[in-house]
């Protein structure tokens, strides 16, 4: 558990300087800035749940299931933030293997959007239980990343 949170707790801090520099753009006009403002709302619900768990944060139910509902959406839309020729530029941090290997990216969005609905189905109702959940989805980050995108 410590693990997962460590590594949750990277990916959240690499996010949280830009996590409100967003722009609205349009999906289709920038799918690049699109997808990375949706990843930047996923480490924002997550940093609210880390922080929850380690008590920086008193429990509140409704702000976790919000957060877990947050990652949710954005998993059920994900896949559509790939359009070919969206390989390179905008500060892309994606592998070429998205492309090469659709499929197994395709299952790990599915696998994430289906840990979110778990996770939503049995929302934490205490503060030990956000540990839980966060093991549940936190997993997905780190082995999306490890295989999908490049590390600059
Ligand atoms: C199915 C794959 C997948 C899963 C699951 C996933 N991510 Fe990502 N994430 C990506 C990809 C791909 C990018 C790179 C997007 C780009 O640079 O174009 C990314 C980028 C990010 C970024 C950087 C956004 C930016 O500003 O460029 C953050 C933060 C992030 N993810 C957090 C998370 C967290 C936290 C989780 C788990 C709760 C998670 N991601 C789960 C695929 C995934």
């Amino acid at each position: 558990m410590k693990k997962i949170i460590t590594v949750i707790c990277t990916a959240t801090l690499l996010s949280s300087g830009l996590a409100f520099a967003a722009s609205h753009s349009n999906t289709m006009d920038d799918p690049i800035a699109s997808r990375k403002a949706e990843m930047k709302k996923v480490g924002g619900a997550m940093g609210t749940l880390v922080k929850m768990a380690k008590g920086k944060m008193d429990f509140d139910a409704a702000a976790a299931l919000a957060s877990l509902k947050t990652m949710n959406e954005v998993a059920s839309n994900f896949g559509e933030l790939f359009p070919d020729g969206s390989q390179t530029g905008g500060k892309t941090t994606v592998s070429p293997k998205i492309w090469s290997d659709a499929s197994g990216f395709t299952k790990s969005i599915s696998k994430f959007e289906a840990d979110t609905v778990s996770a939503i189905a049995n929302a934490p109702t205490d503060q030990a239980s956000v540990g839980a959940t966060l093991g549940l989805v936190g997993a997905n980050c780190k082995a999306c990343h490890q295989t999908y995108r490049i590390k600059k």
